[in-house]
């Protein structure tokens, strides 16, 4: 599918626009996220395809909550289902699912298949997809110095010894690679709480498209884009 050499390991892609992609076409907001889930799937076979082994999406930040209810239970509904077909598909699909975020949040029967994904994809060997729900970048931090302190507590971490690979451990995506690159759709230049301490270093797309029409041909554009930039990693 592509011939470019330098493929990212990791793609992360914040999936932005669906409200506005929804009011462009006077429909509620939750058609823009169904548009959103929908594109995902395709947008996923084509990572696969192009040889990246990681991809994590950003569907649901901890700051959304604060959103309409209704807007919220569209959201939830739609997680059900998608997640539903994401375990028929399993049984032909080699794709692992993995989640981060506090999934402890949700109704119970939502975590019974977030759980039952996990262990139906643990050994397949395609591409890696890893939902971020309920997910903020500070939170993961917040739970992460928690069960730092609480080792520390327990005697098993000395404080003394507490280093970069101490916290990493205990974020929710260990011992996932970090993101090469940061894909952003739907215009805006911000980070919006996704993967603060993962980014440190990953190259930042930004595309104006809507994510329920960002599409192969866009993803291959930041591939492109991706492909000419020079990784210095505070380096000479
Ligand atoms: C992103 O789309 C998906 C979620 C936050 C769940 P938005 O709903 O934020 O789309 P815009 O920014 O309103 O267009
Ligand atoms: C970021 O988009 C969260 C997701 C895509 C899930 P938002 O639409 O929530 O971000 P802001 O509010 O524009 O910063
Ligand atoms: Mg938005």
């Amino acid at each position: 599918m592509s011939d470019l050499v330098n493929i990212p390991q990791h793609i992360a892609i914040v999936m932005d626009g669906n409200g506005r992609w929804a009011s462009k076409r006077l429909l509620p907001h939750n058609a823009g996220h169904r548009a959103g889930a929908q594109n995902l799937r395709t947008l996923s076979e084509a990572v696969e395809k192009l040889g990246v082994a990681h991809l994590t999406v950003y569907a649901l930040s901890t700051e959304n909550w604060s959103r309409p209810e209704k807007e919220v239970q569209g959201l939830i509904k739609l997680m059900h289902e998608y997640f539903q077909q994401y375990i028929d598909d399993s049984k032909k699909n080699n794709m692992r699912m993995s989640f981060i975020g506090d999934i402890s949040r949700f109704e119970p029967d939502l975590q019974q298949k977030i759980e039952t994904l996990r262990t139906l994809t643990r050994n397949k060997t395609g591409l890696h997809v890893t939902l971020a729900i309920n997910y903020g970048g500070r939170d993961e931090l917040v739970r992460a110095a928690r069960k730092l302190a609480q080792d520390a507590a327990n005697g098993t971490v000395d404080p003394a010894h507490i280093n970069e690979e101490a916290l990493v451990r205990r974020l929710d995506g260990f011992p996932t690679p970090y993101p090469d690159l940061l894909i952003r759709t739907g215009g805006e230049k911000r980070i919006s709480n996704f993967l603060l301490w993962q980014l440190a270093y990953a190259e930042m797309y930004f595309s104006d498209v809507l994510f329920p029409d960002f599409g192969v041909k866009d993803l291959q554009a930041a591939l492109d884009w991706y492909g000419g930039r020079s990784r210095r990693f505070g380096g000479r």
